[in-house]
């Protein structure tokens, strides 16, 4: 592991459980909401409704986010990227979801023909077997299908958070995306796990029921693992590659 990703904050012992509900806590976690939804609603005077989508992962800080756009009924569009490839509890979350806010999400599928070429020639699993293949295939079950979802959007808004790895620690609460040539908004930027739980629990959001087995960060099934006591919330993550080559390419800087 690098000195620079050794910094990071490790993973609570169990976050869905662990932070006591201190009247610090809560108190910090209700003044971060209401920034949130300032910034939220801030973009919305600003870019419109139309205009304006959400990428959910379904992982705790999406939660979160989900949460706070549905309760003050933001005029934001959710949708997400099913790789073909999440575990069945992440299903089960999307499910109970549309079921909690009353509301169908919209999720955007990979293109048939890209997978079924690329698992002809290399395999099914061929992600294990070198960075450029793994790369390859979050590029046709993720970076494509986020590319069409956001064709004609002038901003996006994404659950990342700063302490969350090493490749986002200078993370801003909003940016430029270059890369995607639109605006993107991180609301929870300065969110710490901590507080992402906190929030949870005091307004019973539903989560991913992997958290509760030790998976501070969840992607896909064959390349999410449960991180051990101590280790960084994305250890899990592409756990047999180098910690600065962990992004999917959803999320580049240029
Ligand atoms: S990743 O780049 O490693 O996959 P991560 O899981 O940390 O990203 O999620 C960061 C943010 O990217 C999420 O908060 C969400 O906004 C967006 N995101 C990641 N995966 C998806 C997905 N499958 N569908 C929609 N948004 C996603
Ligand atoms: Fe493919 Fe793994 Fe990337 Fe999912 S996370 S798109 S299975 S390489």
């Amino acid at each position: 592991m690098s000195g620079e990703v050794s910094m990071l904050r490790p993973a609570t012992q169990n976050p869905a459980t662990s932070p006591e509900l201190t009247d610090t806590l809560q108190a910090a976690v209700k003044q971060k909401r209401q920034s949130v939804l300032k910034l939220l609603a801030d973009a919305v005077k600003e870019f419109g409704d139309q205009q304006l989508t959400f990428a959910n992962s379904f992982g705790a800080e999406d939660m979160v986010l989900t949460d706070i756009i549905m309760r003050e009924r933001l005029p934001i569009e959710i949708f997400s990227l099913d790789t073909g490839r999440l575990p069945a509890e992440t299903y089960d979350l999307m499910a109970h979801t549309e079921k909690t806010y009353q509301t169908r999400l919209k999720v955007f599928f990979p293109r048939l023909e890209t997978v079924e070429n690329y698992v002809q020639t290399h395999g099914i699993n061929a992600f294990y077997e070198s960075v450029e293949l793994r790369k390859a295939c979050c590029h046709m079950r993720k970076v494509e299908p986020l590319q069409r979802a956001l064709k004609g959007k002038k901003a996006w808004v994404t659950g990342m958070r700063a302490e969350q790895s090493a490749t986002r620690i200078d993370l801003p609460l909003r940016q430029f995306d270059a890369g995607n040539g639109l605006e993107k908004f991180n609301p929870l930027s300065d969110w710490s796990e901590q507080e992402v739980w906190a929030y949870i629990r005091m307004h019973d959001v539903p989560y991913n029921k992997l958290h509760d087995q030790f998976y501070p960060s969840i992607g896909c099934a064959p390349c999410t693992r449960a991180v051990a006591v101590g280790e960084d919330t994305r250890a899990g993550r592409w756990w047999w590659e180098d910690p600065e080559s962990k992004e999917c390419g959803l999320h580049v800087k240029k």
